[in-house]
């Protein structure tokens, strides 16, 4: 503040000077001017810092919110990636077995299909190799540096596998604390294998035809659909075409799926494979328990070559992993394969009790065939190549039919 002529006054602005009191001074004045300005200043100074304040905290609160909502989105994927790396670890197959006709055109056909990104049934009995022919297809597909991933449809309530294939927004439900991506995304590039997908309800039927139509799916609790890029194979071990003359399953779904048709043979059906299978079976079970068993006795694979496998590879598998835990030496003995296995030809072979007479022998093994048809008369006659007739005859003088005792 300066007292000042005109001329002073211009000086004093270009100085800095905010006002101006007139000679002769009045002091009251001077002080009310003082005092109003430094007013000012501190007002000025409190709502700049309090504005200031606000601003930081905004900014904290955006930071914030953008490291949740990455720290979520990395979850996430890390969550995505995770389950991939678990059903990748899980499922790296061993070398496919196909020795067998029938198995050599199920795999050419398969590598054929695997090319074009077709849907494929695949169709066989339980442990026929369905789920490894569908590794296959992903592993032969423009894909296969992709996901593959299998889920059993029979296996979960219709709920759950709605939210495992379709996946679920936060609060969806009871439970679900945070939002989650189904296997549909979680297979996207690559492939996702609907296991027994027969058993899938009418509702879900529905839903599934939806997704192999429009490509893409709404997460439960979503409003909003997502695409995602998916090759779909379905496998099952039920005859579809029942289902559908029943009505139980969708004409239009088994159609759409139904692109290609690969069927696996039953093992019984292709007794070529039996050894070779037998052989990457034992390798891999040594291998793993670190045991050194290299071989596998003459009678003990008459014996493998002989059964019927009613659970196919997978049983043979099972058949031979608990063989190499079992052997005592480094050779598979008949005596380390399982119960039913061995007793198949007791009947047949003569044992330790000497031998037995022939009618014996045949009422076992009539008995035996008759069990293994679940009952069914005329199967089995067919199978022993006999009449029906003479099998009734047959039954009937052991006692199965009617009162009569052998
Ligand atoms: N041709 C094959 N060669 C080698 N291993 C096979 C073959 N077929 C099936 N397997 C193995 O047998 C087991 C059962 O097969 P899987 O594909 O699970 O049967 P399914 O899905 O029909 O029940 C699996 O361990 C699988 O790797
Ligand atoms: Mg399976």
């Amino acid at each position: 503040m300066i007292t000042a002529e005109p001329e002073h006054k211009l000086r004093a602005l270009k100085v800095g000077a905010r006002d101006f009191v007139s000679k002769p001074l009045d002091l009251a004045e001077v002080l009310m001017r003082v005092y109003n300005m430094l007013e000012v200043r501190l007002l000025h100074a409190t709502t700049t810092r309090l504005y200031n304040q606000v601003l930081a905290e905004q900014l904290v609160q955006k930071q914030l919110e953008q490291a949740v909502r990455e720290a979520k989105e990395a979850a996430e994927v890390a969550e995505r990636e995770h389950q991939r790396a678990l059903l990748r670890a899980v499922e790296e197959p061993l070398g496919i077995v196909a020795k067998s006709t029938a198995m050599r055109q199920v795999v050419d056909l398969a590598n054929r299909v695997a090319k074009v990104d077709a849907t494929v049934l695949i169709t066989g009995e339980s442990g026929s190799g369905k789920e490894r022919i569908a590794r296959l297809v992903h592993d032969g597909s423009e894909r296969a540096n992709g996901p593959f991933v299998a889920v059993n449809c029979g296996a979960i309530t219709e709920t759950l596998l709605e939210s495992e294939l379709f996946g679920h927004a936060r609060g969806a439900f009871t439970g679900a604390t945070s939002a989650r991506p189904g296997l549909f995304e979680a297979a996207d590039q690559g492939t996702l294998l609907l296991d027994e997908v027969g058993e899938v309800s009418p509702s879900m039927q529905v839903k599934l035809l939806r997704v192999l139509q429009e490509r893409e799916v709404r997460r439960v609790g979503e409003n909003t659909s997502r695409k995602v890029d998916v090759r779909i194979l379905a496998a099952t071990n039920r005859d579809l075409t029942l289902g559908v003359a029943s009505g139980s399953f969708r004409q239009d779904l088994f159609y759409r799926l139904k692109v290609v048709e690969l069927h696996l043979p039953a093992l019984r059906e292709r007794r070529d494979d039996v050894l070779a299978l037998a052989r990457v079976f034992l390798d891999d079970a040594s291998r793993r328990m670190k045991r050194t068993i290299t071989s596998i006795a003459p009678d003990a694979a008459e014996h493998l070559l002989r059964f019927w496998w009613p659970g196919n590879v997978r049983e043979l598998e099972n058949a031979m992993e608990r063989a190499v835990a079992l052997a005592r030496g480094d050779r598979v003995e008949l005596d380390d394969l399982p119960d039913e296995l061995r007793r198949l030809d007791a009947s047949v072979r003569v044992g330790i009790d000497g031998v037995r007479p022939l009618k014996a022998i045949e009422k076992d093994y009539i008995l035996d065939a008759l069990e293994r048809n679940g009952g069914n008369q005329t199967r089995t006659a067919e199978q022993l190549e006999i009449g029906s007739a003479t099998l009734y005859r047959k039954l009937k003088s052991y006692g199965k039919i009617g009162g009569q005792q052998d």
